[in-house]
C-alpha cells in the first residue's frame, strides 16, 4: 500500500441514534503508523467513531474507508482491525496463555504456531512466565497488557484503544502511557486511542482530534493544538485558560482591540472573520498573564489579589476583577506575586493570547449592554 495513502478514512460520516445527532459530518484521514486521539468529554462521540471504524456500528450516513477501500459490507472480523475496550473483555476463566491465544484459536491456527506466537507476545507486553496464572490473579495494570497482547496476535494494522488507562491509578497509568507509545513505535502499527484526558492525549499522540457534541473542533499536533487553539472550547479543554468575554472594538496595529466590563485589552485574532462589534472570547493561559502595580498601554483591567494557592511546583495567584470573576496567574515562587489585597494591572502579550468568536455567548448577551459596560468601565476608575 503506498505510504501515503491514509489507512483509516472517515468520509462526510454521521450518526444518529434515533434523533440524537451524535457524530456530526466527521472527515479525518488517519496515516499509516500514526498514533492518532480523539479526545473530548463523555459523550462526545469517541466510542461511536470508534465503533464506526472497527465495525460494530455503521455510519448513518457518509463512509468508512480501511487503506482506501469502502468497508461498509465487511464485519468487523474481517477487518484488519483489533480493539482493546476499556474493561479490557478478557476471559476472566481463562489462564493469560488462553487468552491471548483466542485469536488465533478461532482462525484454527496449528498448535506449535499458537504457543510460539504467544511467547512472543508476552515478551512484548513483558509479561514472560506468566502464561498459566489465572485473569483474576493479575493486577489492573498486568489484565492491561494481556488486552494489548490479545489484540497485537492478530497483528492488526490498526489497533483501536477505547480508554485503555481509565481503571489504572495515577502512577501506573503514566508508566503504562510510555510503553504503550514505546510499543507502537516499535511495532509501526496505526493506534487510534480515545480518552478524555488531556494530559493523556498531548503526551502520547502524534495528532489529536479535539472533538465536542460530536464535531471535531481542531485536528493537528499537541504542540499547535497547545499553542493555537482554533476555538474557545480548544482553548478551555486543552491546558488551562483564562476566558474572557469581550467586545471587538477594532484593529490596533497588528493586534485587535477589545473591551471587557472591566476595561480593555489588546489580543490576538485567532478567527479571521472577527469584525467590530462582535461578541468575543479571549484565552491567556496562567503563565502567560502578566501583572504590573503601573498603568500598562493598551491595557485597563485592574483586580485585586484575593489569595495565592500552592500546587506544588507553582504557585497561582488568584485576581478578582471589578465584574466578580476571577483571573488566574501561575508562577514558581512567592517572590514573583503581589501580596493578597494588592490592587494590580493585568496585562499581556498580544501573541500570546487568542480571540474567537463568541457564538455562544452572543445569543445570550446583547452587544449593545456590553458596550455601555465597556464605556462605563473606561470612563471610571477602579
Ligand atoms: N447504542 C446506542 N444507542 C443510543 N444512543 C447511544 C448509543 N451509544 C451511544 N449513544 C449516545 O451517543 C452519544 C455518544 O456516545 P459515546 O459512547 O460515543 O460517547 P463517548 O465520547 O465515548 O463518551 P465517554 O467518554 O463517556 O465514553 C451519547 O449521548 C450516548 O448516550
Ligand atoms: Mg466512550
Amino acid at each position: 500500500m503506498n505510504e501515503k495513502q491514509p489507512i483509516v478514512q472517515l468520509v462526510d460520516v454521521q450518526k444518529f441514534y434515533g434523533d440524537n445527532h451524535v457524530v456530526k459530518n466527521c472527515n479525518l484521514d488517519i496515516m499509516p503508523g500514526e498514533f492518532l486521539t480523539l479526545l473530548g468529554p463523555s459523550g462526545c462521540g469517541k466510542t461511536t467513531t470508534l465503533r464506526m471504524i472497527s465495525g460494530f456500528e455503521k455510519p448513518t450516513y457518509g463512509e468508512v474507508r480501511l487503506g482506501g477501500q469502502n468497508v461498509d459490507q465487511i464485519p468487523p472480523f474481517k477487518r484488519n482491525v483489533n480493539t482493546v475496550f476499556q474493561n479490557y473483555a478478557l476471559f476472566p476463566n481463562m489462564n493469560v496463555a488462553d487468552n491471548v491465544a483466542y485469536g488465533l484459536k478461532v482462525r484454527k491456527r496449528p498448535k506449535s504456531e499458537i504457543k510460539k506466537r504467544v511467547t512472543e507476545m508476552l515478551k512484548l507486553v513483558q509479561l514472560e512466565g506468566f502464561e498459566k496464572r489465572k485473569i483474576a490473579q493479575m493486577s489492573g495494570g498486568q489484565k492491561q497488557r494481556v488486552a494489548i497482547a490479545r489484540a497485537l496476535i492478530n497483528e492488526p494494522k490498526v489497533l483501536l484503544l477505547d480508554e485503555p488507562l481509565g481503571a489504572l491509578d495515577r502512577k501506573l497509568r503514566k508508566q503504562m502511557q510510555i510503553e504503550l507509545k514505546q510499543l507502537q513505535k516499535k511495532l509501526g502499527i496505526t493506534f487510534v486511542f480515545v480518552t478524555h484526558d488531556q494530559e493523556e492525549a498531548l503526551t502520547m499522540s502524534d495528532r489529536i482530534a479535539v472533538i465536542n457534541e460530536g464535531e471535531i473542533q481542531q485536528l493537528d499536533t499537541p504542540q499547535k493544538i497547545y499553542d493555537e487553539p482554533a476555538t474557545r472550547f480548544v482553548a478551555d479543554f486543552i491546558g488551562e485558560s483564562n476566558i474572557i468575554d469581550a467586545v471587538a472594538m477594532g484593529q490596533d496595529g497588528d493586534f485587535l482591540k477589545v473591551g471587557t466590563e472591566n476595561g480593555q485589552a489588546r489580543s490576538l485574532i485567532a478567527d479571521p472573520d472577527i469584525k467590530t462589534g462582535d461578541a468575543v472570547s479571549v484565552a491567556v493561559r496562567p503563565q502567560n498573564m502578566q501583572f504590573s502595580l503601573e498603568p500598562v498601554d493598551h491595557f485597563s483591567i485592574k483586580g485585586v489579589v484575593s489569595d495565592h494557592i500552592f500546587m506544588g511546583h507553582m504557585i497561582k495567584m488568584i485576581v478578582k476583577l471589578n465584574d466578580g470573576s476571577t483571573v488566574r496567574i501561575n508562577r514558581f515562587g512567592e517572590d514573583e506575586l503581589a501580596p493578597v489585597g494588592q490592587v494590580i494591572n493585568l496585562y499581556w502579550e498580544p501573541g500570546k493570547s487568542r480571540t474567537f468568536r463568541n457564538k455562544s455567548w452572543f445569543k445570550t448577551n446583547s452587544v449593545v449592554d456590553l458596550q455601555e459596560a465597556v464605556d462605563e468601565a473606561n470612563a471610571t476608575h477602579f
